[in-house]
């Protein structure tokens, strides 16, 4: 291996700038070039490649986003796209790449390295923290301090005008997001995908907290969640059914994938990076760089793909009891 390109596809999130320049000085270090790919893997397909060095990376380490723009191409998920990749690719003379995105980015990295025998690596970046294989993806940790904060500042309205806020965070199909940031902000209730709390025992909860003498609630519900209403439709329920509510409802939206990476997130990136190159020069190939016991691990495409992250549930028990 001689020429690695480096592209960041899917959502954004913030990290990836940092493993961006992981990826490219730990090149430069092991004396590979790095070849830089705009907008995803539809910039793979145009050959929007450009070379990058160390200083290319220069300041970016705490930028948030990415600078090599992300993209969810639908042409790579076609044959005919992603043998014009391939083209593009073998143009260049680059010999392996490294992806850094979600689920969908490894799909097409897969099938990718399936068709045309192509070393793929993988870095796991969404603030959704929904891959398997590793304890923590990047931008996770960043969005979960970009929530809290957030909610704290609805915490002080809530509390100025007793009022109820039905927040929603995202997380697409899993809880994370919600369930810690529910804890680390003290929300009195969390609604998560994994766990169907149900409208009767929302309501149940809602009317102990207001007994126990709270005047203000917070509820976190995830985007993903499946109580079966959004959060505007809760809004009107809950204020049906309990005059004592003043609801109010605020969805944080893009927001949370945006800002500066925190300090974890930036080790984590810097680990990841190295990782994944130097898995490269060992031969390896079709495998996604992780965190596991705080030491970095490789799983399979196919396995972080087809595999569940599993939610801690301890957290949930957690929440009833400092709610009290
Ligand atoms: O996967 C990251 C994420 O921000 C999810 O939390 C959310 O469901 C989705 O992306 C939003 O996607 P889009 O960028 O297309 O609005």
């Amino acid at each position: 291996i001689k020429k690695v390109a480096v592209l960041t596809s899917g959502g954004d999130s913030p990290g990836m700038n940092a493993a961006i320049r992981s990826v490219v000085r730990t090149c430069v270090f092991h004396g590979l070039e790095c070849y830089g790919v705009y907008r995803g893997y539809q910039g793979m397909i145009e050959g929007d490649f450009e070379k990058m060095d160390a200083r290319s990376v220069k300041g970016i380490i705490n930028k948030g986003g990415t600078v090599l723009k992300s993209a969810r191409s639908q042409e790579f998920r076609t044959k005919e796209g992603r043998q014009k990749a391939y083209d593009a690719l073998k143009k260049a003379e680059i010999d392996a790449f490294v992806v850094i995105g979600g689920d969908g980015s490894f799909t097409g990295a897969m099938i990718f390295n399936q068709e045309f025998n192509f070393p793929v690596m993988g870095i796991p970046g969404t603030i959704d923290n929904d891959i398997f294989g590793t304890t923590h993806t990047l931008g996770y940790d960043t969005a979960l301090n970009t929530v809290v904060e957030a909610i704290d500042k609805i915490r002080d309205t809530a509390s100025s005008h007793n009022r109820l806020f039905f927040v929603e965070v995202m997380g697409r199909d899993v809880g994370h997001i919600a369930l810690n940031v529910g804890v680390g902000a003290g929300a009195e209730e969390i609604l998560i995908p994994e766990e169907d709390l149900g409208l009767d025992r929302l309501l149940e909860s809602l009317r102990r907290s207001k007994q126990s003498g709270k005047s203000s609630s917070i509820v976190v519900v995830a985007e993903g969640d499946k109580i079966g209403k959004n959060v505007f439709e809760l809004k009107d329920y809950v204020e049906e059914h309990m005059e004592e509510y003043e609801v109010r409802v605020s969805v944080l939206g893009h927001m949370q994938r945006g800002g500066s990476p925190s300090c974890f997130d930036r080790v984590l990136a810097s680990r990841m990076g190295v990782k994944a190159v130097e898995s490269l020069l060992t031969g390896k190939s079709n495998y996604m760089v992780g965190l596991k016991n705080d030491a970095m691990d490789l799983t399979p495409f196919d396995q972080a793909v087809k595999g569940k992250s599993k939610i801690n549930m301890e957290l949930l028990r957690v929440s009833d009891i400092m709610t009290i």
